[in-house]
């Protein structure tokens, strides 16, 4: 798959070692930033991600903030984005299969990587269930029209 990845300087540690997880599992890894972890705003970074799922270029996006908070609601600003901030597999699991989620937030100082690890591997491999979740995704969706 191809992944856009990116974080703030409070997940960048965590960023470095997910990108690398990822690639080593055989995705296609775009990382979008920071290369260091000086002091940067999240929002800056969950708009490269954003766009770049929204756009097609990436099949999913991962993003790693402080709590994974500010990076889904920077990210759920861009049209055709359902970010969820997730701190649990099953959680990664059902935003997948109930909500069609495209990109994951993670937080890379309150969950330990390997935690995070397992998180994306159950987004990464859970498909959308359909059937009466379709409507209600394309609900959602419709708000962005309002
Ligand atoms: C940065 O201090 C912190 O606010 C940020 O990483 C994130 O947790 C915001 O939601």
């Amino acid at each position: 798959m191809r992944i856009s990845i990116a974080s703030d300087h409070a997940g960048f540690e965590q960023k470095q070692i997910l990108a690398q997880y990822l690639a080593e599992g055989g995705h296609e890894v775009c990382d979008r930033g920071p290369e260091n972890d000086n002091r940067v705003d999240y929002p800056d970074f969950a708009k490269l991600v954003a766009q770049d799922v929204a756009n097609g270029s990436a099949d999913f996006g991962v993003l790693v903030c402080g709590t994974g908070i500010g990076m889904a609601i920077a990210a759920n600003k861009v049209h055709g984005i359902r970010a969820v901030n997730v701190v649990t597999p099953q959680f990664a699991q059902l935003s997948r299969e109930h909500n069609n989620a495209n990109v994951v937030t993670v937080s890379g100082r309150f969950v330990p990587v390997e935690e995070n690890e397992a998180i994306i591997d159950a987004f990464l491999a859970t498909p959308f269930a359909g059937g009466r979740h379709t409507g209600r995704v394309e609900k959602i969706m419709a708000l962005e029209q309002q």
